[in-house]
């Protein structure tokens, strides 16, 4: 009668191991079916991803920070859909073993911050690496450095990443169709639970641009930045209305060209959090614009511009602040552990 108790010793030792095997297993790549890439068309009323730019140049890259960046957005944000999150790297993760062994990490440190089970395995399906390869302009020495340029801290892998956000990124083929991105830094993070969906306040307020943050750029890194956006306003008169209806403020002397601006710094917008309506940044216009900060490579490589100054041009420039810009300071936001000010969150109606 009954089953022997010997059967719930052997079973009971069972499923131990099993649930020892289970959360201790490797982490296995989704199939193509159950792998997450984005919603089908019209299913949602725009399309959006969190972006992190991972690797710049070849070979490896500390993700520890990036382990926690993830999960702390993933939970402190309530998300009305479950977009992906793009990992652009220049070739670290495009060994499987490496996507996995990551992905094993993401989820250990998911557990860590107290993130359900089934909402940490929806996070790892929704990881997608992306390679995403930098190469040097013509014209820019591989031995650039050796050039003097005016920094040369992390020569090229910074100057990579600031023409990547400055105007490549616009035409990406994993982001140039979607109608926002959140770029965050490895080193950024969500620091409490925050009241909206950062893509639904874009949406339902008919935003195209947020930034957290908006300290000027020094001087000396935005050398030549100052007479570019000037001369490229006076031929373009639209541009210099939008520049005027924004209030955007020039240094003295602006019609005397020698040495306008020099020296001054640049306003800027710290893309550590930067969250963008991609089509407001690919209209002709702006394209256009683009193309011509392109043109000299010298701007990113040698003087070394950032994407922070160059952002707060282009929504400046093409954008009505006024209407389109929001400051978020509503998400509870740090970058290298430094909190940023709050402001208070209210939630958003409907
Ligand atoms: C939404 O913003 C765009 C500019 O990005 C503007 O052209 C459009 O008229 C706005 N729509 C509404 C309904 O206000």
């Amino acid at each position: 009668m009954g089953v022997p108790k010997k059967f719930f010793a052997i079973f009971g030792v069972a499923a131990g191991i099993l649930l020892y095997l289970a959360n201790s297993a490797e982490y296995k790549l989704p199939t193509a079916e159950n792998r997450f890439s984005g919603y089908p068309a019209d299913a949602t009323p725009y399309t959006a991803a969190v972006v992190y730019l991972v690797s710049v140049m070849p070979g490896t890259r500390n993700p520890d920070q990036l382990l926690q960046s993830i999960p702390r957005m993933e939970k402190n944000i309530p998300w009305r859909y479950r977009w992906p999150i793009v990992l652009l790297h220049a070739g670290m993760y495009d060994a499987v073993d490496n996507q996995l062994d990551f992905l094993s990490r993401l989820r250990d440190s998911a557990n860590a911050q107290n993130l359900a089970p089934e909402a940490t395995e929806d996070l790892l399906r929704r990881v997608e690496f992306v390679a995403t390869h930098h190469e040097l302009p013509e014209g820019i020495p591989a031995d650039g450095v050796v050039d003097g340029p005016i920094w040369n801290g992390e020569w090229p892998a910074y100057h990579h990443m600031c023409a990547f956000f400055s105007y490549k990124i616009f035409n990406h083929p994993r982001i140039r169709d979607l109608t926002y991105y959140l770029r965050l830094d490895d080193d950024s993070y969500v620091r409490e639970p925050a009241c909206f969906d950062p893509f639904e306040y874009m949406h339902v307020n008919n935003k195209s641009y947020a930034f957290r943050d908006s300290p000027p750029d020094m001087g000396w890194v935005t050398e030549g930045m100052w007479p570019f956006v000037s001369n490229y306003a006076q031929r373009h008169p639209e541009v210099e209305r939008t520049l005027e209806r924004n209030g955007f403020e020039w240094p003295p002397n602006r019609l005397w060209p020698q040495r306008f601006g020099e020296g001054v710094n640049f306003p800027s917008y710290e893309t550590n959090f930067d969250l963008v309506k991609v089509p407001r940044f690919r209209t002709p216009q702006m394209t256009e614009f683009l193309h011509e900060l392109a043109s000299d490579p010298k701007r990113f490589y040698w003087y070394r511009w950032g994407d922070a100054p160059v952002r707060f041009a282009e929504v400046n420039m093409f954008l009505d602040v006024a209407k389109e810009v929001h400051r978020m300071c509503e998400i509870p936001y740090a970058h290298k552990d430094r909190p940023f000010e709050d402001c208070e969150c209210v939630p958003l109606s409907g």
